[in-house]
Order: C-alpha cells, then sequence, then structure tokens
C-alpha cells in the first residue's frame, strides 16, 4: 500500500496516469470501505464537502454510485444536467447564452466545493474522437479541486476499477488469467469505445493475458493498446487481436463482449460521422452475440462480464447474462465501493 498522501488533491482520469501501486491501494480501501458497508459501520470521511456531478449523458450506475458514495462518506453531491445549466463548453463550441466556457464553470465550481466529476462522449462533443476526454481536461486544467472522469470518449477508469475489483474478488491472483474484450452487434450504434479500452488497460496492470475480439473495422486506439502492451513489457502477460469471438472465447477465464462504435468512420479519422457506413458494419456482423453456445468453449468456471445497459437478446442472451457465470451485478455494485475509494482519497 503506497502512502495515501500521494492520492491528495489529484485528478482521476485515466488509470493510466496512476501506477500499479497507487492502483492496488485504490483497491485495497475499496475492499475495506465494501466490507464496512456490509458490517454497516459508517464513515464520514468526506463530512461536510460538496461536490458537482455533470452528466452530457445519461446514466443510471454512474450517478447513482456517486451520488449514494458520495452521501455514504458524509458528503453532498449536486447532480447538473449540462443540457439544464449554462452548458459548459470549450472554446470553439460556444454559444452566446447557451454556453459558458469550462475555464469560467470550472473557476466557479472551485469555490463552492471540494469536486468536480463529468460524464461526456459522442453527440455533445460532435462525435470528434478524443474531445470528450479534451474536455475533461480542461475542467481539469482550471479547477483548483480534483476532477473526476464519469466516463468520456477515450476511458471509463471508474467502471475499469470495479471490473479488476471484481474479477479480483472471483479469481484471486490475475496473473496469466486470459480475458478476452470482445466487441459484440447491438442495433445503436452511437456507442463509445471507452470501456473496451479501460477494461484492457486495467487488465495489463495485472499481469493478464489480454485478447482483443472484433470483426475487421472495430478497431481501438491504437494509442492505448500501445500503452497496454507497455505496461505487459513491465507486469507480464500476452496482447493478442482476434477477429473471430468463437476462436477467442477458447479457454478464457473472463470474457468482456460488448458493443462499440466504429473510430475509422468519425473524426478526426474520418471529415465528419458516416453513420451510413457504420450501420452497413454493424449489420454485417450480427452474429457477434454472447450465447450459451460460445460461452461453453471458455473455461466452465469463466466470469460473464459486462459494464450495463446491456442490449439484451443482441449483445447477449438472458440465458447467459442471467445465468451462473454472470457477475454483472457484481461489477455493478462494485462500482460504488471503487469510486469511494476514489472520493476518499482524492478528496481527502
Ligand atoms: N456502466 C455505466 O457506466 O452505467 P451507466 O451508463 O448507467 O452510468
Amino acid at each position: 500500500m503506497v502512502k495515501t498522501d500521494v492520492f491528495k488533491g489529484r485528478d482521476f482520469i485515466s488509470e493510466l496516469e496512476y501506477t500499479r501501486e497507487e492502483i492496488e491501494t485504490i483497491l485495497e480501501v475499496a475492499f475495506r470501505l465494501k466490507e464496512d458497508y456490509a458490517m454497516r459501520r459508517p464513515h464520514r470521511l468526506l463530512e461536510g464537502k460538496n461536490m458537482f456531478l455533470i452528466f452530457y449523458n445519461r446514466s443510471l450506475r454512474t450517478r447513482n454510485s456517486f451520488e449514494a458514495g458520495f452521501a455514504q462518506l458524509g458528503g453532498h453531491a449536486n447532480y447538473l444536467d449540462a443540457d439544464k445549466v449554462y452548458t459548459p463548453a470549450i472554446k470553439g463550441m460556444e454559444k452566446a447564452y447557451t454556453t459558458e466556457r469550462v475555464a469560467d464553470v470550472a473557476r466557479v465550481l472551485s469555490r463552492y466545493g471540494d469536486g468536480i466529476a463529468i460524464r461526456i462522449y459522442g453527440k455533445p462533443t460532435g462525435w470528434v474522437y478524443g474531445r470528450g476526454n479534451e474536455y475533461i481536461r480542461e475542467f481539469a486544467r482550471w479547477a483548483s479541486i480534483p476532477v473526476i472522469n464519469m466516463e468520456d470518449d477515450m476511458y471509463h477508469p471508474c467502471q475499469a476499477l470495479a471490473d479488476i475489483m471484481t474479477m479480483k474478488e472471483k479469481l484471486g491472483d490475475l496473473k496469466g488469467k486470459k480475458i478476452v474484450v470482445s466487441w459484440a452487434y447491438s442495433p445503436s450504434v452511437e456507442k463509445p469505445v471507452a470501456v473496451p479500452q479501460s477494461a484492457m488497460a486495467i487488465s495489463s496492470f495485472f499481469g493478464m493475458d489480454i485478447v482483443l475480439a472484433h470483426p475487421e473495422g472495430f478497431e481501438l486506439d491504437p494509442m492505448v493498446i500501445e500503452k497496454v502492451k507497455e505496461n505487459q513489457r513491465k507486469f507480464g502477460g500476452t496482447f493478442e487481436v482476434v477477429h473471430d469471438m468463437k476462436k477467442a472465447f477458447r479457454d478464457a477465464d473472463v470474457v468482456y463482449p460488448k458493443c462499440w462504435g466504429v473510430l475509422r468512420h468519425i473524426p478526426p479519422q474520418a471529415p465528419q460521422a458516416d453513420w451510413d457506413a457504420i450501420g452497413k458494419l454493424f449489420d454485417a456482423n450480427k452474429h457477434w452475440i454472447c450465447d450459451e453456445e460460445t460461452l461453453k468453449l471458455a473455461k466452465p468456471d469463466v466470469l460473464y462480464m459486462h459494464c450495463l445497459p446491456a442490449d439484451r437478446g443482441f449483445e447477449v442472451t438472458d440465458e447467459v447474462i442471467d445465468g451462473p457465470n454472470s457477475v454483472v451485478f457484481d461489477e455493478a455494485e462494485n462500482r460504488l465501493h471503487a469510486q469511494k475509494a476514489v472520493m476518499a482519497l482524492i478528496m481527502q
């Protein structure tokens, strides 16, 4: 466990900006808080503190786990719907008396409270990959209080913490365990790539063998993949890309089949989002569904994971998500404990 002072005042924007020891410390605190919550041992670690939750996109788990978690630590969280306030905007995205520059919003909120958390990806960013992350970094640049990423277009680090916490709970030491991060079909094409990228990023700190499975055209950000490989050179584990879900699932310890979007058909790789081309790619791959037959190719006690919400009947069958291998509600629960640990450490 590292000295907890090292967390004080830091932002939590990407898991890749933390060391393995720091991530392990966050998890240790999260497990402790989970046990204390189960034993009804209350904590007032953030008594009298306020934080601001800014959502540009919808949410069930993130909003409620942050609000509940902050209250459980003795603080109060304000929910801000980005469309119902002067929408925080970066230079170039502004509209008179409708938006307010992020630099100004961040400095105002810093006078009122102790932390800002933001979710932004997709439509509010004009579907420009990386712009959501740019927004959050702009908040961090101007805020004098910690900023937390509640999912942007590159990373979903709080989900990643809950995912690795769940894997550790179920499997213990993760070294040499095979995780398959797989694309799965959904009729909704407007999906970010944050969850699969963060799932791979966090797994790369723990020596896991990572298989990335997707049809041609659904490639993830090469920069993130390079960081994953860089971690694996330090901590062990292998990395492989496979274009066949069934082949990828063989002997897996963990499968994480989840729909994501197409980077090659949105800016900056394309001049503008080409929804026709994206739709055609999706339609050609409807057979990428996690069903019982496919799951049987993995180890018998394989963990089926999904960040939720799942597109049932498309990404996964009811039999799998409601079956004995599914740990999706443990993942959802662990959002609460992992985020409480992050907030307690950086907002101490
Ligand atoms: N997994 C997740 O982030 O869920 P929400 O979209 O409901 O917040």
